[in-house]
């Protein structure tokens, strides 16, 4: 390992009790969650690692932490088991981000996502194992409920998946808990819902509503809504996400090899979500609708009640925090 890492930096001050010479792998970390991961243990002192290959992360992401002498990157990939071994080396926490994101871009290419979050993520555990990491916290989605018709989501009733992505997702869920049962490997899944925040993209065919809708509505372009917009979804500030993986590293072991719902407990129809953002921005525009998108699920709501209990997970900021502060930032980028 390079000495710099262990150079000179202020030792961590902070709320979460970790022991101060903790060291952290963020996989992922020059994404859009894993990067705001990295930020805040960076500023609390913590060394920190972060494993990406930038397939869809940004240097710009990490651009502020690259000059921290509590922060390494590694650019590599997880398909690459050595790359994976290397990066765990004296490693205590794991937080696995590390992924292709989007429901329609795994339902064109299937195998891709196979071999990168399935395939990547065992690399990853068998890695962690093998270098007897503290905890190791992965990144799941609330895709995995796939057709529960259920409003309110619950961990312990999914339905049939409805995308490779989602897929994916269930698989590694499987695996996380295999991993922590047979291996001696604490884990714990999040099943994140809908995240949105500062410097997740709004530029690809395949970007989050959130952002697209800003940006579209900053630039006065037109907007189009998939299906008729009653669909609902439980939006989740990242800043919430952030907390989530910190508290699931420093969860009691009776929280492990289980999976967590991260979000706010409460959800928007995409019309009224619209509305708001437009008000927001003080905007004219009117959208127009299309076809509903294959793969996507109908209402998303999560119970928290288990993240609650189990992890001592409590959101911060609700919808409209969140969305005051994602705004400001792309205003001023945009
Ligand atoms: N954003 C959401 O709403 C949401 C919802 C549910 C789950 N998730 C999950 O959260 C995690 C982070 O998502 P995000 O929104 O920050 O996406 P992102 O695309 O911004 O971040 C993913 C990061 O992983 C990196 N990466 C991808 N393949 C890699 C590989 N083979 N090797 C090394 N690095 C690789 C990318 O370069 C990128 O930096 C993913 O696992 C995603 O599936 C996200």
């Amino acid at each position: 390992m390079k000495n710099t890492f262990f150079g000179g930096y202020n030792m961590p001050n902070n709320d979460y009790k970790f022991a101060k010479n903790s060291v952290f792998l963020i996989t992922g970390g020059a994404g859009f969650i894993g990067s705001h991961i990295c930020e805040e243990l960076v500023n609390m002192g913590y060394k920190v690692r972060c494993l990406d290959n930038f397939s869809t992360g940004k240097k710009e992401n990490i651009e502020h932490l690259l000059n921290k002498k509590n922060f390494e990157l590694i650019v590599g990939d997880i398909c690459d088991l050595n790359t994976c071994i290397n990066a765990c080396l004296n490693v205590d926490y794991v937080s696995h981000q590390a992924a292709w994101g989007s429901v329609p871009k795994s339902i064109k290419l299937p195998l891709d996502y196979e071999k990168i979050n399935i395939m990547g993520s065992l690399n990853m555990l068998q890695a962690a194992a093998l270098n007897k990491v503290k905890r190791f916290v992965y990144a799941s989605s609330s895709s995995v409920y796939g057709d529960d018709k259920n409003l309110l989501k619950i961990e312990n009733k999914v339905g049939s998946v409805l995308s490779p992505y989602a897929l994916t997702k269930k698989t590694v869920e499987e695996y996380g808990r295999l991993y922590n049962n047979l291996y001696d490997l604490e884990t714990i899944g999040l099943r994140y819902f809908n995240v949105f925040g500062p410097r997740q993209d709004c530029n690809s065919k395949y970007s989050a509503v959130i952002p697209v809708f800003i940006k579209n509505l900053l630039e006065n372009k037109k907007i189009i809504i998939n299906g008729d917009g009653t669909q609902s979804r439980d939006f989740t500030y990242v800043k919430n996400v952030v907390q989530a993986n910190l508290k699931a590293m420093l969860a009691p072991s009776s929280a492990t090899g289980e999976v967590f719902n991260i979000a706010c407990g409460d959800s928007i129809a995409i019309n009224s979500l619209f509305s708001k953002i437009a008000l927001i921005l003080k905007s004219q525009v009117k959208p127009s609708y299309g076809p509903i998108r294959k793969g996507d699920i109908k209402d998303s709501k999560a119970c928290i009640t288990k993240a609650k209990k189990l992890l001592g997970y409590n959101p911060n900021y609700n919808l409209d925090d969140g969305l005051e502060f994602t705004i400001k930032w792309y205003q001023k980028k945009i």
